[in-house]
């Protein structure tokens, strides 16, 4: 079965200074495929961009125009653009008296406005263009809750929501919408924490970034009769 040839097809990445962002960065590259990378941190993104021969747009994902720009920065810089990987995140959590509302609110911007912005500009593109696929960062807690957590769970709630609407809407096209599960991946995501949940959740060898990055180009290279809406991916010490 012929799969799918990654080589000299074009990703933008949303998130990519860091963590998972970063990891499906080099991944994608080391299939031979073209970069358009997204961040805030300048100076994290600099020697990334020239490792991997990327462009880069700087910038807050939050401001509303930042998507179509990036899509308009892989189509002046490739021609073209293949996949998307909306994964941009932050995460707040906290107890009814603790949690700050403030944050969760800009969490919620992050992780389900600019989310959805990223999706909508991208999969229109790619119904026009007849191929393509958006791959969105859900998480375990996109199908589940834990105290303390709700706010997070329901952002990727979100997520899970969009993903499986809009699988449904480009179904019997060649465009593809999937959507990835991880469990707790050792990134910068908990770098606040005074209690690392690789601690807390009892979990002492979480996933790392690679991991959930060979994820995605095993979605990717599926054939074109295969399509792969929900992937979930766990330490193995992972219970609840
Ligand atoms: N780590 C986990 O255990 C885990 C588990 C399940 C799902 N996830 C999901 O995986 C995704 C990636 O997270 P990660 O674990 O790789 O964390 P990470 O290392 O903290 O990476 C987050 C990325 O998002 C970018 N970002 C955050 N806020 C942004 C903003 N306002 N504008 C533009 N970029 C912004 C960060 O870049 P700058 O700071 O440079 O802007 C960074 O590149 C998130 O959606 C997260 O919810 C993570």
């Amino acid at each position: 079965m012929t799969t799918y040839d990654l080589s000299e097809k074009v990703a933008v990445i949303t998130g990519a200074s860091s963590g998972i962002g970063l990891a499906v960065a080099r991944e994608l590259h080391s299939h031979g495929m073209k970069l358009t990378l997204t961040a805030r941190s300048e100076d994290r993104l600099a020697p990334i961009k020239k490792d991997l021969h990327a462009t880069v747009l700087v910038g807050d994902i939050t401001e509303p125009s930042l998507p179509r720009k990036l899509l308009d920065l892989a189509i002046s810089t490739f021609g073209r653009c293949d996949v998307v990987l909306n994964n941009a995140g932050i995460i707040e959590v906290g107890t009814i008296d603790e949690i700050n509302i403030d944050k969760v609110c800009e969490m919620v911007r992050v992780n389900v406005e600019s989310a959805y912005r990223v999706a909508y500009t991208f999969v229109k593109y790619f119904m026009t263009q007849g191929s393509g696929h958006l791959i969105n960062l859900s998480s375990i807690l996109g199908t589940k809750v834990r105290p303390t957590a709700g706010a997070y769970a329901g952002t990727k709630f979100a997520i899970e929501a969009l993903s499986e609407a809009l699988r449904m809407e480009v179904a019997g096209t060649p465009v593809g919408v999937s959507c990835i599960e991880p469990g707790l991946v050792m990134t910068d995501l908990h770098r606040n924490w005074s209690v690392h949940p690789s601690a807390g959740m009892n979990i002492p060898h979480p996933l790392q970034p690679e991991d959930v990055a060979r994820c995605v180009s095993f979605i990717l290279s599926q054939p074109a009769h295969v399509k792969i809406p929900k992937l979930m991916i766990l330490p193995s010490e992972h219970q609840v």
